[in-house]
């Protein structure tokens, strides 16, 4: 580790913060400057997807001055999921013992991110919540919070999760849960990756927290859900909950549907690891 081996938050390593970025150019200098005064330790992986207004190009200014800083450059715009799943890639290989998801535009604020790592002392992944008692959100349109909660709602009745905030984007996980999520079987794009890591974390038996946060709506640039977004999103929670149900009714204890989205949606097998 290029920090010459200093750890964090005790026994579980290095923390690397990964943020995913497409057009954030007013944002990036503020949120790298934000996680590394409020958890100096922690790197952090910007992963922008050749971003059109230059953030790519600004990030690299900051890596170059830098050595906590890392940037991973795709080719192109290909989905919040896709950017995650190469940045925890990149994050296993390096060896990092922490990874942490967080969004470019402040929403989810650095300086909440200790109370994240000191609950993943007691878990396997802490998810930043805020439909929990003391979690909420500041400057969101009702009709963005009738949506954000409809969404996590219609998730933990379809796929009978325990938490309050399924769609969420602010996590902490140990490398060990990633290593076990079976990300390379992960296939959505946009924002229902992030119901798709909770529904997996749940399945494998990993303990999952949630701590209440703040989310504070971006000042500046555009959100990037969309309806393509959504209709991903809904798509793939009414068919993950429908076999789910299906495995449930023909299998008995089977645990709901595992495998592969990859392979055109077949995927079968018990989900039990
Ligand atoms: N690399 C990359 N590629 N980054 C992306 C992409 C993409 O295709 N799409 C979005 N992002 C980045 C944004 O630049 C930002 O840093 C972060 O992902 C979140 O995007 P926003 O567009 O700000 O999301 P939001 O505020 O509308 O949505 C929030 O709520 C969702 C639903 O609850 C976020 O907290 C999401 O994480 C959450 O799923
Ligand atoms: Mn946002």
């Amino acid at each position: 580790m290029s920090d010459g081996g200093q750890r964090t938050y005790g026994p579980l390593g290095t923390a690397l913060v990964i943020i995913p970025t497409y057009n954030e150019a007013e944002n990036i200098g503020l949120i790298v400057g934000r996680v590394r005064a409020a958890v100096p330790e922690a790197h952090i992986l910007v992963a922008d997807d050749n971003s059109p207004d230059g953030t790519g190009k600004l990030a690299d200014e900051l890596a170059a001055g830098d050595d906590h800083v890392h940037v991973l450059h795709r080719k192109g715009k290909e989905g919040l999921g896709a950017a995650y799943l190469a940045g925890f890639l990149w994050a296993l290989e390096q060896g990092y013992g922490v990874i942490v998801e967080m969004d470019a535009d402040g929403s989810h604020q650095p300086e909440e991110l200790p109370r994240l790592l000191t609950a993943l002392a007691g878990a396997d992944l802490v998810l930043g919540s805020r439909w929990v008692p003391g979690g909420r959100v500041v400057n969101w349109p009702k009709s963005r919070e009738f949506l954000s909660r409809g969404g996590s709602t219609y998730s933990r009745l379809m796929l009978n999760l325990p938490m309050r905030d399924v769609t969420g984007g602010y996590r902490a996980f140990r490398r060990e849960t990633l290593e076990g999520l079976g990300l390379d079987e992960v296939a959505s794009a946009g924002y229902c990756f992030q119901v798709d890591l909770a529904r997996r974390a749940v399945q494998k038996g990993f303990r999952v927290v949630e701590v209440p946060i703040t989310f504070v709506e971006r000042e500046f640039g555009d959100s990037k859900m969309s309806k393509d977004i959504l209709v991903e999103a809904l798509w793939r929670v009414t068919q993950w909950g429908i076999k789910a149900q299906a495995s449930k009714l023909l299998g008995g204890d089977k645990g709901g549907e595992k495998g592969s989205d990859k392979d055109g949606g077949k995927g079968g097998g018990p989900g039990t690891p």
